[in-house]
């Protein structure tokens, strides 16, 4: 039997692209191409990072393209094609010029990477992954979008900033759709076991304050990629959403069975049937392999669902846009929120 390196597709080879294409090389993931519409661009980026290999110590082929046909047999599709957020713009306001994108991007994974696993990033996220799904027809544990690795990282970043304890110590999760409305769970986020309430009950002595505290802390979790486009004025955060992808890329190809945050397709858990949402999940070899199912309060379950409300209404924008089919939603069974 001949081994293989895996192959993996960058489609976008934009600043998330860029940076992702050089986290595979350093970790020496699999060969790589990466893929985009302006002419020599991807091609450079490879160039470039290809020549700091005997540097870095990797050894993998990459290479640029502006061919789709060269995407041919990937094992692992990532998309980062797209139009990012100027300042002032929600992620929602991408929603038609991405569309555009993505089916004709999913169109040409199905013709030319049948077999492989799709993980969508182009905003707004869970729409995006939507039509994906749709437009190649693969199984839904095969497709499936990177959000919540990276705004639960962003939550992390933040307690741990406000605890004075360091950030490999924090466990924080995210569920939710990613817009203003994602749930970061205040229950479940913990220093080492020690839930962050106590922590910070015990730094201000009173129980107010401490929610007060962490009532911001949820706020600039939520409004953190908004933050980084009104820093930047001419894009969006591309250094840890790379940085997210590539976690959720190597739990599928090294099959890790991690437990992250993942955009999944849902029938029936959280008691949403027919669409994708943020919720933790295991991520190893057949991509989505099971949904976690954790019991929410009468609050987060609340606010999952008002974050619910929007991705659905993001969908039927989509449908009603013409890039899904009328009724999509009815054929896949339909929403049902608690509380
Ligand atoms: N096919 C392939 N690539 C395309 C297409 C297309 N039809 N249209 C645009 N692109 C490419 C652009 O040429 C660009 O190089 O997608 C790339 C996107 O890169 P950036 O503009 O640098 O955006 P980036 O920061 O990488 O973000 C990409 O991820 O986080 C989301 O909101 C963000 O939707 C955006 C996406």
């Amino acid at each position: 039997m001949a081994f293989k390196r895996p192959k993996i597709a960058l489609i976008g080879g934009g600043q998330i692209g860029g940076v992702l294409a050089q986290l595979c090389a350093q970790r020496q993931l699999g060969d790589v191409v990466m893929y985009d519409i302006i002419e020599n661009m991807p091609q450079g980026k490879a160039l470039d990072i290809a020549e700091a290999a005997r540097i870095n110590q990797f050894d993998i082929k990459l290479f640029g393209t502006n061919t789709y046909k060269d995407i041919e047999g990937a094992d692992l599709c990532i998309v980062t094609a797209g139009v990012p957020r100027k300042p002032g713009m929600s992620r929602d306001d991408l929603l038609t010029v991405n569309a555009n994108i993505i089916k004709t991007v999913g169109e040409n994974i199905k013709k030319f990477a049948p077999d492989s696993h799709v993980i969508v990033i182009s905003n707004p996220l869970d729409a995006m992954v939507t039509l994906m799904q749709y437009v190649t027809g693969f199984p839904t544990n095969r497709v499936y979008g990177q959000a919540g690795v990276l705004d639960s990282s962003r939550f992390a970043t933040f307690l741990a900033w406000e605890l004075g304890v360091s950030v490999k110590d924090i466990n924080a999760l995210v569920l939710g759709g990613h817009g203003d409305k994602m749930v970061p769970l205040i229950r479940y986020a913990n220093v080492n076991g020690i839930p962050v309430m106590e922590l910070l009950k015990e730094k201000y002595g009173s129980s107010a304050r401490a929610r007060e505290i962490i009532d911001g802390i949820i706020e600039r979790t939520r409004n953190a990629g908004t933050e980084i486009v009104t820093l930047l004025q001419n894009g969006s955060a591309f250094y840890s959403p790379a940085a997210s992808a590539l976690q959720m890329m190597e739990a599928v190809l090294h099959d890790e069975k991690r437990l992250l945050p993942v955009c999944a397709y849902l029938q029936g858990e959280y008691s949403v049937d027919g669409y994708y949402v943020g919720v933790p999940a295991i991520l190893g070899k057949d991509g989505v392999e099971k949904i976690i199912e954790i019991t929410l309060n009468e609050e987060e379950q609340k606010m999952f669902a008002s974050s619910v409300a929007a991705v659905v209404k993001l969908v039927e924008d989509l449908i009603r846009l013409g890039f899904l089919p009328p009724k999509y939603h009815y054929q896949r069974g339909k929403l049902e929120l608690v509380g």
